[in-house]
């Protein structure tokens, strides 16, 4: 029998901080209403392209496996928020780090992108069909925000993650999966005027809007995870007792509270960093993890369990045993380019873009 154990990891988060306080400078919230309601107390910006934090975080994701680009065989990038429609952003990232022997797909899935990868990956790699995969997560959703619509432009933030998986023979690695979407919520979370389906003759085509059921959407992360974590722990006749750490997606520390909650895990068995970076979409079990590691707050043969919710609205959870290794082999000086702009010099004329056409 065939595993995927997870061999290297990495993140980039980009420099430029968004607090709550800079918020509160273009728009009609409080640092008390975004900290009680969702835990977030700042966020970052991107100010290259999401390639470039996918790119870095694969190269310091492949230096803790001292792995080279050219023996991986396939990259799997779970985003919304791509370079562009067409080339697709794996294959951007596969000419960067110079792994000419990969194959390189996109996975729209949203939040749910990493895990989506991650699962497709493994289950690659079980077969037989791939031995070496890149599984990177990530977003650049300050680039596609209403900034005029403070219910969703508070929740979210930039950042990127990755892992690497390789075949092994040890029961490591993602071990069961449970990935699923609730059809009749599609319009639940959604970015409109972008794609196929909206005019180009509309004078606001170029403009993006949100549709956001945060009220919705919240009771249903908290029963889809939870329904997801119970069908990954009785595939692998596990207890939720027997759970080292879960790392899950953060989007909001009233949904992992009320998560931990119903699953029974205590709180100091949880990882957040919401707090840090707000909804990192497909970054944020990555970027969790990574963190996790770099606190050692995983050691060696651990039971790790990831729950994932986003638009779709797609959901997982999976639960992966950990190795024996929780340090990277190697390190990468991989890095973006500097940046000088704080987060809010580098929206500031995007807010007032979408500020002009509020008020016409
Ligand atoms: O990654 C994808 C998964 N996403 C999620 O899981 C997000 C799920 N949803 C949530 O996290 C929460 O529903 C929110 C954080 C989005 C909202 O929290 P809530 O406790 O459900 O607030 P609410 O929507 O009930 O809003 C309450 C009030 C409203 O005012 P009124 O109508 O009561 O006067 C809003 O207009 O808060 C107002 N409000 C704000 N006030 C200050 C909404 N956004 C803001 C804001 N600042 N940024």
């Amino acid at each position: 029998m065939q595993y995927a154990q997870i061999t290297g990891w990495g993140k980039c988060v980009p420099p430029a901080v968004l607090s709550n306080a800079d918020l509160m400078t273009f728009m009609d919230t409080s640092d008390e209403w975004i900290s009680s309601r969702t835990g977030i107390q700042e966020r970052r910006v991107c100010h290259c392209n999401f390639s470039d934090m996918a790119i870095v975080a694969a190269q310091r994701a492949l230096a803790a496996a001292n792995l080279a680009a050219s023996e991986i065989d396939l990259i799997l990038l779970g985003s919304l928020t791509m370079d562009s429609l067409c080339p697709n952003t794996a294959s951007i990232v596969q000419n960067a780090i110079g792994a000419h022997n990969a194959a390189s797909i996109d996975i729209n899935s949203a939040c749910t992108g990493f895990l989506y990868g991650l699962h497709i990956g493994t289950n690659l790699i079980k077969t037989g069909a791939h031995s070496k995969v890149l599984v990177i997560g990530g977003e650049f959703i300050s680039h596609y925000m209403d900034w005029a619509r403070r219910d969703v432009a508070v929740l979210f933030g930039d950042a990127c993650g990755a892992v690497v998986i390789e075949a092994s023979p040890e029961p490591t690695g993602l071990l069961a999966c449970k990935i699923g979407c609730e059809m009749d919520t599609t319009s639940a979370i959604q970015i409109t005027n972008l794609g196929s389906a909206y005019s180009r003759l509309d004078k606001d085509f170029v403009f993006n809007g949100w549709n956001f059921e945060g009220q919705e959407v919240f009771k249903r992360a908290i029963k889809a995870m939870a329904f997801a974590c119970g069908e990954v722990l009785a595939q692998t006749g596990l207890h939720i007792d027997d759970v080292n750490i879960m790392v899950p997606h953060q989007a909001n520390r009233r949904i992992l509270d009320a998560l931990a909650k119903r699953l029974g895990i205590p709180e100091h068995k949880v990882m957040v960093n919401v707090h840090k970076y707000g909804n990192t979409s497909a970054g944020t079990i990555p970027v969790a993890l990574t963190e996790a590691l770099e606190e050692e707050r995983i050691k060696p043969g651990d039971y790790v369990l990831m729950a994932t919710f986003g638009a779709g609205l797609t959901w997982g959870a999976g639960l992966v045993k950990w190795g024996e290794r929780v340090t990277p082999l190697a390190t990468s000086d991989a890095d973006l380019p500097p940046c000088e702009q704080t987060g809010l010099e580098i929206l500031a004329p995007h807010i007032a873009r979408y500020k002009a056409r509020q008020e016409e």
